[in-house]
């Protein structure tokens, strides 16, 4: 592919987990990567841009808040001067609060709603003017089976996923008809940092409620996302794919 039918991909929260799989997938076809984290430092967002140099992709990273609407327009417009174009954005930056609805302090709600749900906003409305005039491009929101079902201890956490797959449904019967395409994945129990601080019991007690017997790995989330950007998925839109092993049918 020559440089200037490479595509420019964007993955917030791509320093770690579910995020870096879907950056490492997308290398795979040489793309531009560009990828937003707001962890403390910068060690595994370098460990990111190791693992793509490797697969001989100079990528970018930056740490700018999603919670952030002019930080992000910002720094989408810095984005837009360089390449001009993106094609693809993976809203997947989230952060979990866990606690019971009588023990859930305000900052727990507002956090785990600015940065899972308003950050999609604000990454979405930062990048939708260019792809409705490039009359192209693919947005993947990821959202989570708790959004559909619920869970105890997460009103906060599955309210931002539910909220996501409502705005993703609205937003991609707004663009569909200039060819760009909204899709959310809703993963399951997939196995990164947000999940190995469950106590054993309880990351046990989970393993039970999935058919498949296991976790998900990051991975089988990025396969998904990658699918619903390519060609092979080119009449999908407005769509929650699961990946779940079964949790939730
Ligand atoms: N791990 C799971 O079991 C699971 C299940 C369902 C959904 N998800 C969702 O998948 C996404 C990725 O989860 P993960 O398990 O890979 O998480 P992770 O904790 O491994 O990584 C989270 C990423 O989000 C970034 N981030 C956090 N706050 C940010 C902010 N304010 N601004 C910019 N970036 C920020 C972090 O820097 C990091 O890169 C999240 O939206 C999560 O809710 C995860």
């Amino acid at each position: 592919m020559s440089s200037s039918v490479k595509r420019v991909v964007v993955v917030t929260g791509g320093s770690k987990g579910i995020g870096r799989a879907v950056a490492l997938k997308f290398a795979e076809e040489q793309a531009k990567i560009i990828i937003v984290h707001y962890d403390p430092d910068e060690e595994a967002a370098d460990e990111t841009l190791n693992l793509l140099a490797q697969k001989g992709i100079e990528a970018i990273s930056r740490k700018v808040d999603v919670s952030s609407f002019g930080k992000m327009e910002d720094f989408f417009n810095e984005l837009l001067d360089k390449y001009k174009k993106i094609d693809v954005l993976v809203n997947n930056a989230g952060i979990i609060r866990d606690a019971l609805l009588i023990r859930m302090d305000e900052n727990a709600w507002d956090m785990v709603l600015n940065i899972n749900l308003k950050s999609v906003y604000n990454c979405t409305k930062s990048v939708a003017r260019t792809m409705l005039k490039q009359r192209s491009g693919c947005i993947v929101n990821i959202a989570s089976v708790v959004g559909q079902i619920g869970n105890a201890g997460q009103a906060n956490y599955s309210a931002s996923k539910a909220g996501i797959m409502g705005f993703t449904k609205s937003v991609a019967r707004e663009m569909a008809s200039r060819g760009v395409i909204v899709n959310a994945v809703a993963p399951g129990f997939i196995d990164t940092e947000m999940t190995r601080g469950l106590p054993d019991k309880a990351r046990n007690d989970l393993i039970k409620q999935i058919p498949m017997g296991k976790l998900g790995s990051p991975e089988d989330v990025a396969e998904t996302v990658y699918w619903l950007c390519s060609n092979a998925a080119n009449y999908i839109t407005g769509q929650i794919i699961h990946v779940n092993g079964g949790m939730y049918m």
